[in-house]
């Protein structure tokens, strides 16, 4: 059937779907989102998207619009409804349809449920990035998945006026995450990538990259790194739900990783076999 919107129940071809101007996500990008990808309606990774939708919920005190086995419902149904081989399936909460007025509205307002279901073909696991780096502008709340994306958006696009993939935050010299992805890198053997913190989101393909290494005998090290570690950096990993992992092949106009091929490949093609054992 194609892309498919949901509202609070509703359910419908995504173009024909509308949202209350009150709705405070409108107004305040007050709540939060999750995106996967799916393959033969399976949604990638989904319990671990559902906890940090819950995590998220929890910071920004927003009571859950229903229970995880509720929710997890909703979107089997929109997923089933889309029909389509492979997709995004996005889902996003805010606190609610009231006035503005910055104070949280009456308890008796519920959250608002929306998602989304947009046909995607499954990106190819080996994809390389042209990147730049940017000063990390934004609020010390990156591990919200908030829907207040505005520095990511404007430094994606600053990046796209240039011809490049995107861009990497660089907070006081520390590389902390992409506009739209986890950044790590390899070098000596070793997978660097910047610790849990407020100044990143806890990236559910990062943490299976991390898992993975675990399971490969890689050495994984929590550590934050400077931005001039990328450019010496035996290949910079670029990790996202709707991209995988991918290498970085160029950063501020400096070509960058290439020296560890091997483990690359060896990253890339175990996350391929998960993402098909578990879209199967
Ligand atoms: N974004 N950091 C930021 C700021 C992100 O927006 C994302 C993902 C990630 C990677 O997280 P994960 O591996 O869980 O997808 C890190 C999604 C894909 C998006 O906004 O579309």
């Amino acid at each position: 059937m194609g892309a498919i919107g949901y509202y609070n129940g509703k359910i419908g071809a995504l173009e024909s779907m509308t949202v209350p101007m009150l709705d405070r996500a409108n107004y305040f990008g007050d709540g939060c989102y999750e995106a996967c990808l799916v393959q033969n309606g399976k949604a990638f990774a989904l319990r671990e998207h559902l906890e940090r939708f819950e995590r998220s919920l929890s910071l920004l005190e927003i009571e859950p619009p229903c229970n995880r086995d509720e929710l997890r419902a909703v979107l089997d149904r929109c997923v089933e409804a889309s029909n389509e081989s492979s997709a995004v399936l996005y889902w996003q909460c805010s606190r609610g349809t009231a006035d503005r007025k910055h104070g949280f509205p009456a308890p008796s307002v519920r959250p608002n449920l929306c998602v989304m279901v947009t046909p995607k073909s499954i990106p190819p696991f080996d994809g390389t990035m042209r990147l730049m780096t940017t000063e990390d502008n934004r609020f010390s709340m990156c591990h919200v998945k908030t829907l207040n994306l505005l520095p990511n958006v404007l430094a994606n696009q600053h990046a796209a006026s240039r011809g490049l993939d995107g861009a990497i935050f660089v907070r006081n010299g520390v590389v902390t995450e992409g506009t739209h992805s986890n950044v790590s890198i390899l070098k000596g053997g070793v997978l660097y990538t910047h610790p849990l913190d407020e100044h990143i989101l806890a990236g559910v393909t990062r943490k299976r990259l991390l898992a993975l290494c675990d399971r490969l005998g890689i050495r994984v090290c929590e550590e934050s790194f400077l931005k001039n570690a990328l450019y010496d950096a035996d290949e910079v990993l670029i990790t996202s739900s709707t991209m995988h992992i991918r290498s970085a092949v160029e950063i501020d106009g400096t070509a960058v990783g290439g020296g560890a091929k091997e483990l690359l490949c060896r990253l890339q093609s175990a996350y391929r076999t998960e993402f098909s054992k578990e879209t199967k």
